[in-house]
């Protein structure tokens, strides 16, 4: 285990961005991490510490003046089982689609609507991951986390993480304070079905699928996301750079009147979720481009580097794009990638 100096992330980011680290280091277990936090004096200033996963949800916008961690934390278990779940404990560092995969190779039911996101296990609950349906929150039995500061292992239940939509407690309270060293996920021994979003049960006709199993919808998930989304090692991007706004019931009811095609979900009695990817392509964005930093034709809602572009750049385009979605439908756009 070396620390390594002025190392570039560009292969370690899926936006393709090149930055580079002061200092960078792997670890495998977590011996290794606390060796490294308690000897290592280039670690001795949280401030400068980053835990880097799969890097799909960053955007790099300068270099990195510290140490970057990246998590290898690896291993899947099955800990324990009752009549209704499977428990399964995965290290951090495991790549998010292929635990996906093994979960589903053994009839482990509930991930299967969140099959193809792109990065490692560690960061699903600090995003609170979420596609077709189908959040961290509703499979999430516990985490294990190591606190910097207090060089301790804290456990964390589904209540003390404050999940909410692509948030929790880790990007919030505790920004930067903790490690997450495994996740145990509760999955199904009986799979519930669901193919409540619509673009699901389309797929799934096309298939011609006869028996609805939990195979069946991950790779009608695959085929879906395959087909709008870019992949990040031909194109790159962090999927969805924006979150889709909550707006009051009767905002949505004005705009209705003049968009009547706006597309709106009803997140409770009072709040509408609306397609930002609609609205940002009704501004005209889609499929933009300028230089090498753009706007995803077949998804509005993801940027996207066409190959050379400086973080700032896809930045200051969505700086861009926050003003016109604001000076169009009186909405301010909340970007959902980590911006560093
Ligand atoms: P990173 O980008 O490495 O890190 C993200 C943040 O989490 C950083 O702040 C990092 O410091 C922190 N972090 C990472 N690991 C740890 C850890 N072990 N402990 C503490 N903090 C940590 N997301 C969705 O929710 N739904 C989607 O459908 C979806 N689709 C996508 C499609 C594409 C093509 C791409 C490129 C991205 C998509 N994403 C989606 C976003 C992204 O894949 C997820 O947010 C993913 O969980 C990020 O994982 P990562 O390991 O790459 O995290
Ligand atoms: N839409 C447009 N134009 C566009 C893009 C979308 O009109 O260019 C419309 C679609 O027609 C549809 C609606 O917007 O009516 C929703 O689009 P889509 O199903 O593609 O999903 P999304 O809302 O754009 C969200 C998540 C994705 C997740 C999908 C599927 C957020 C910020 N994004 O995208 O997550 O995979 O739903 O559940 O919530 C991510 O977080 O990175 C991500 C990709």
């Amino acid at each position: 285990m070396q620390i390594q100096e002025n190392i570039s992330l560009k292969p370690y980011n899926t936006f393709g961005i090149d930055v580079y680290a002061k200092h960078f280091v792997a670890f495998s277990s977590t011996e290794q991490l606390q060796e490294l936090l308690s000897n290592s004096p280039v670690a001795f200033r949280p401030s400068r510490l980053m835990i880097l996963g799969g890097g799909s949800n960053i955007l790099f916008t300068k270099d990195f003046d510290g140490l970057v961690l990246k998590n290898e934390l690896r291993g899947i278990e099955m800990i324990k089982e009752d009549d209704l779940y499977y428990y399964v404990k995965a290290g951090a560092g495991e790549n998010w689609h292929r635990f996906v995969m093994y979960c589903i190779d053994k009839n482990f039911a509930g991930l299967e609507n969140l099959s193809l996101i792109p990065g490692c296990t560690g960061a699903s609950p600090m995003q609170n991951i979420g596609a077709y349906g189908v959040e961290i929150k509703d499979v999430f039995e516990s985490l294990e986390a190591w606190h910097i500061q207090s060089k301790k292992i804290v456990q964390f239940s589904v209540n003390d993480c404050e999940f909410g939509y692509r948030e929790s407690i880790f990007k919030r309270k505790y920004k930067a304070e903790f490690i997450i060293l495994n996740i145990t996920y509760r999955l199904r021994k009986q799979p519930f079905y669901n193919t409540s979003y619509g673009a699901i049960e389309q797929e799934l006709e096309k298939m011609k699928v006869s028996e609805l199993s939990i195979k069946a919808i991950s790779q009608a998930v695959i085929n879906i996301r395959s087909s709008k989304l870019p992949d990040p090692a031909v194109i790159g991007n962090a999927g969805s750079f924006f979150k889709n706004p909550e707006i009051p019931v009767s905002k949505f009811d004005e705009l209705k009147k003049v968009y009547p095609n706006i597309p709106g979900y009803p997140v409770n009695e009072e709040k509408i979720k609306i397609a930002a990817g609609w609205m940002i392509e009704q501004c005209g964005w889609k499929g933009y481009r300028q230089g090498d930093a753009g706007v995803h034709a077949k998804q509005a809602l993801v940027l996207v580097n066409y190959g050379n572009a400086k973080g700032k750049e896809i930045y200051e385009l969505s700086g861009k794009i926050i003003e016109s979605v604001q000076s169009k439908f009186g909405i301010t756009l909340e970007r959902e990638v980590n911006v560093i």
